[in-house]
């Protein structure tokens, strides 16, 4: 059992772990900038509502900033403590395994990432912001437990590719993301779970927090 907090968009905090988070300009952010407490931050890419807060964060908190070599490069010059990778690649950092996959997508700089972490007895996968990609596949094939995925659609997946991305990761939970944050990206994650046959959908209000 992992205790998951989310922030809203596509941020979460999985125990000691930050994960895009996205609060000041985020009209749902779940937390304050400074209450947030972690040991490793991973950042899936450069837009503005994925790195957010990040580098402030991990400065604040002395945490170990993970994420490809371009958004490392701006981490490291303000400070920061970072790790880079690069897709395919998996690190350890305080007790979590951390791979970085492919996730198809653009970004300001370098390219767009999702993670497999595993750590506290749990596999899970974020996406970060992707299209549907068969690939998906093989990331399933390690067994994931817990998936995050977007479902907001215009600059991600909508539901409707989403539901085809769990039959390919087949974890045991979704947590839907990247919904309603604007209304560009508006979707009905209560229609998400009831059509979403292949695992159990666990819809996580921004600032609700969840041992799964
Ligand atoms: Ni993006
Ligand atoms: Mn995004």
């Amino acid at each position: 059992m992992v205790r998951i907090r989310f922030l809203g968009h596509a941020g979460f905090l999985i125990e000691d772990l930050l994960i895009d988070p996205f609060i000041t300009g985020n009209p749902v952010a779940g937390a304050r900038v400074e209450d947030l407490r972690c040991s490793v931050l991973c950042v899936t890419h450069a837009h503005h509502d994925h790195l957010g807060d990040a580098l402030e964060i991990a400065l604040a908190n002395s945490s170990i900033l993970v994420s490809t070599p371009e958004v490392v490069e701006r981490a490291l010059a303000k400070g920061v403590k970072a790790e880079r990778m690069n897709t395919g690649g998996e690190i350890e950092v305080k007790g979590w395994r951390i791979k970085m996959v492919e996730a198809v997508h653009s970004t300001a700089a370098g390219h767009a990432a999702g993670f497999v972490l595993t750590g506290r007895g749990r596999r899970i996968y974020h996406g970060g912001d992707t299209a549907l990609f068969s690939d998906m596949r093989l990331i399933g094939e390690e067994g994931i437990d817990i998936a995050m995925l977007p479902i907001g659609g215009r600059y991600t997946m909508d539901v409707n590719d989403a539901l085809r991305a769990v039959e390919m990761l087949s974890p045991e939970i979704v947590i839907p993301m990247h919904y309603n944050t604007f209304p560009a990206v508006r979707a009905d994650a209560e229609d998400f779970r009831r059509r979403c046959v292949a695992a159990r959908v666990v819809i996580l209000e921004p600032g609700e927090e969840k041992e799964l």
